[in-house]
């Protein structure tokens, strides 16, 4: 067999860990289909974890001293985007190969070094930066290559799914099903970035470059979070057929990339739909092949592990590709010209005629009103004595939307604060 592969890994935190164990557990498969071994060489992480079986490779706390090693390739698994991305720049100076789980990374700077991994003439991969164990990089970039890729959506924050799954089957509130998710270990002690969409816009954006062969600006990712959801909205949207789902769509335009992470109503017998838990799912249009959806763990330490060490596979075959350098940046165009129907939830006092000026503010702002739930004391027993009027609308332009929403707010019988959720365009 021929020379092994040295890897350096850099973390041995729970990806890290998983990747020590995955590489001695399916040494001798992963030997056969890389077509040589792949070898622990040395390990570089803040703390050395006395429970994993290192075998011959050597430990150090100092994360500099990793690329200069005798090693071919840097896997980075610290996390994070200042050490990272020193870490990665020092890899591919040092004539490293670089893999990578990192999406924080990748979204911030993914365009700055990919430009110098080409200029170095490395490999970079990524695989395990987006959907945890779903082969989605290699999807885009391999069995769809033939395709003009213009649209992708999906389902890639596990905790956000589990926590809105959570909402839909067992009836509970945001608070209580966050609070499930972290006990369960789902969610994060601080789960900020799940919750309110951040992680979800980097993985969108790590995509979207790919997809779309241009660098996204990340900043320009339109990013909304779910804490803002109520069961109510879960159970309205139900009633009018659809499942609210966060999700990361982009979509390619003539003048520029519409990326955007929000709360979205999915029609219930669309696949997205049905995705539950932690699962994602991704769905790409191609211009040839039609719509695909990709399923599977979207974390996890050995499904991303998995991600981890295909690419490893990859690069020991000579087919981990070394990234193009972005030769546009197209504008990013967040849900400026989005164009969908809307639901709204209008909380309104319970006396004759507020519906007729609700329908005539959206009347004269040219809505045309789909379906209208309006029921008295509605589903929360234990509510203020107001009536929702819920509204699913036909396809209106967000100014538009948000022009009539804000009159609607002024309306004397309106009590409350608008609800307004736009339905998934897949
Ligand atoms: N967890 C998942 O399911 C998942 C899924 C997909 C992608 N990812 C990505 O994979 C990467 C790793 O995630 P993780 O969940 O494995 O994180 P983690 O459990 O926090 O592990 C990070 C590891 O790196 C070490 N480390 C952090 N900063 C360091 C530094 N400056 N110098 C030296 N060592 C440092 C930590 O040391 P200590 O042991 O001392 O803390 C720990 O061992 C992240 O980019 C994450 O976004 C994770």
């Amino acid at each position: 067999m021929a020379n092994a592969l040295r890897v350096g890994l850099a973390g041995l935190g729970t990806v890290g860990g998983s990747v020590v164990r995955l590489l001695a557990e399916n040494a001798a498969l992963i030997a056969a289909r890389a077509g040589r071994p792949i070898e622990l060489a040395r390990v570089a992480s803040r703390t050395p974890k006395a429970e994993l079986d290192l075998g011959a490779a050597s430990f150090s706390t100092d994360l500099a001293s990793l690329p200069h090693g005798p090693v071919d390739v840097v896997v980075e698994l610290i996390g994070g985007v200042e050490d990272a991305g020193a870490l990665v720049e020092a890899s591919l100076g040092a004539g490293r190969a670089v893999v990578t789980a990192n999406k924080a990374l990748l979204a911030e700077r993914g365009e700055a070094l990919f430009a110098l991994a080409h200029a170095q003439g490395l490999p970079v991969g990524y695989e395990a930066s987006v959907a945890g164990g779903i082969p989605i990089v290699e999807a885009l970039r391999g069995g769809l290559a033939a395709n003009r890729l213009d649209a992708l959506a999906g389902i890639v924050n596990g905790t956000s799914n589990h926590i809105l799954t959570a909402m839909e089957n067992d009836g509970q509130d945001f608070a209580a099903a966050l609070a499930e998710a972290q006990r369960l270990g789902y969610a994060e002690a601080d789960p900020t970035f799940d919750v309110e969409g951040v992680d979800a816009a980097q993985k969108l954006a790590v995509l979207a470059a790919l997809a779309f062969e241009s660098g996204i600006d990340f900043a320009g990712v339109h990013v909304e979070g779910i804490a803002a959801i109520d069961i109510e909205d879960i159970r309205y949207a139900r009633e009018l057929g659809f499942v609210v789902k966060h999700l990361a769509m982009a979509r390619r335009h003539a003048d520029g990339v519409a990326a955007r992470v929000h709360l979205a109503l999915v029609p219930e017998r669309v696949l997205l739909a049905k995705v539950s838990g932690v699962t994602n799912a991704i769905l790409a249009n191609g211009d040839a092949v039609g719509s695909t959806v990709h399923i599977g763990p979207g974390a996890g330490g050995m499904a991303t592990a998995s991600a981890v060490v295909a690419d490893l596979v990859a690069l020991a075959r000579g087919h981990l590709p070394v990234p193009r350098p972005a030769t546009r940046r197209l504008p990013a165009l967040g849900v400026r010209g989005l164009v969908c129907p809307h639901y709204l939830k209008i909380p309104a006092i319970d006396q004759p005629g507020v519906f007729a000026e609700v329908a005539e503010v959206l009347s004269r702002h040219a809505i045309s009103i789909e379906a209208v739930i309006q029921r008295p004391q509605a589903i929360r027993p234990d509510a203020e004595p107001w009536v929702p009027i819920v509204i699913l609308t036909n396809d209106v332009a967000e100014t538009v939307v948000e022009a009539a929403v804000a009159e609607l707010g002024g309306l004397g019988g309106v009590t409350g604060t608008i609800t307004r959720i736009r339905v998934a365009d897949l």
